[in-house]
């Protein structure tokens, strides 16, 4: 039986490419989408001609606890098990002082905070037998007091605690690692003028955006690193250097 692996928000952009590369060494794929559909199963007929019965997809609304859990259930349908678990969806958006409601907390930190932890909370026996691994996708800008971004921030830091004291509690069966990326991609639906793209790039030392497969490399990596665990990998051409 391969080895099972949940991508969150895995129809595009990096959470695509991550599963991607999982794919390409060997695991079966649970797509979680939430409204990219299309996206979903294109990916996951790609896979499946690939090698049969390789890839399913998954809908959830990751606010929703219900729905969080019906993620999990589905997820443990596919082959009976889980070894891993890849949270990468992220809702992203500013939140000004004096422009923000309940709903705009609720909508930021479902999705980066609270569906991560029901999630490894759901997986955490199915993980421990498979001595499994957990990757939450967090951001450098927790570091870096990104303006306007408080909830999203203080969703995106609660997720690198989360990684540190979950590392420790399901030691030494399951290891917990995070992936802080910089500046990878333009945030969807914006595109950046030239002069934005310039300055953005010269504030990182190697000089250039990141791409998805820089995540995903830094992702197969840690699921192979099996005496590391707890960390918080920055994958950002150095920029929280400067
Ligand atoms: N892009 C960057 O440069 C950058 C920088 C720093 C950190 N990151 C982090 O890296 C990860 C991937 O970044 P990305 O730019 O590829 O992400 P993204 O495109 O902004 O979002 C990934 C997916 O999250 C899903 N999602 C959002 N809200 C959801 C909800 N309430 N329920 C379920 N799914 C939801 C969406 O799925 P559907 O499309 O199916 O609705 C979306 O496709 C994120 O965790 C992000 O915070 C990215």
């Amino acid at each position: 039986m391969s080895k099972t692996i949940l991508i969150t928000g895995a129809a595009k952009r990096i959470g695509r490419e991550i599963a991607l590369s999982f794919f390409n060494k060997g695991w079966d794929i649970v797509i979680h989408y939430n409204s990219s559909k299309n996206d979903a199963q294109v990916l996951a007929d790609e896979m499946n001609a690939q090698r049969d019965d390789s890839a399913i997809i998954a809908q959830a609304n990751l606010d929703n606890a219900d729905e969080i859990i019906k993620l999990a259930d589905q997820t443990l349908s596919k082959n009976n098990r889980i070894d891993a678990l890849v949270n990468n969806a992220s809702t992203f958006y500013p939140t000004p002082i004096g422009d923000f409601s309940e709903d705009d907390w609720n909508s930021l930190m479902g999705s980066n905070l609270k569906a991560p932890l029901f999630l490894m909370q759901s997986f955490s026996k199915e993980l421990k037998k498979n001595k499994g691994f957990i990757i939450n996708i967090t951001d450098i800008n927790v570091d870096k007091a990104l303006i306007n971004h408080s909830i999203y921030l203080a969703a995106k830091s609660g997720l690198q605690t989360l990684t540190q004291a979950l590392a420790k509690e399901l030691a030494p069966d399951i290891r917990v690692n995070a992936i802080a990326p910089g500046v990878i991609l333009e945030p969807p639906n914006t595109e950046w003028t030239t002069e934005q793209k310039n300055t953005i790039i010269n504030s990182v030392p190697l000089r250039r955006m990141g791409t998805e497969k820089d995540i995903a490399d830094a992702a197969i990596f840690l699921s192979e690193a099996e005496y590391v665990t707890g960390q918080i990998l920055n994958i950002d051409g150095g920029k929280s250097l400067s």
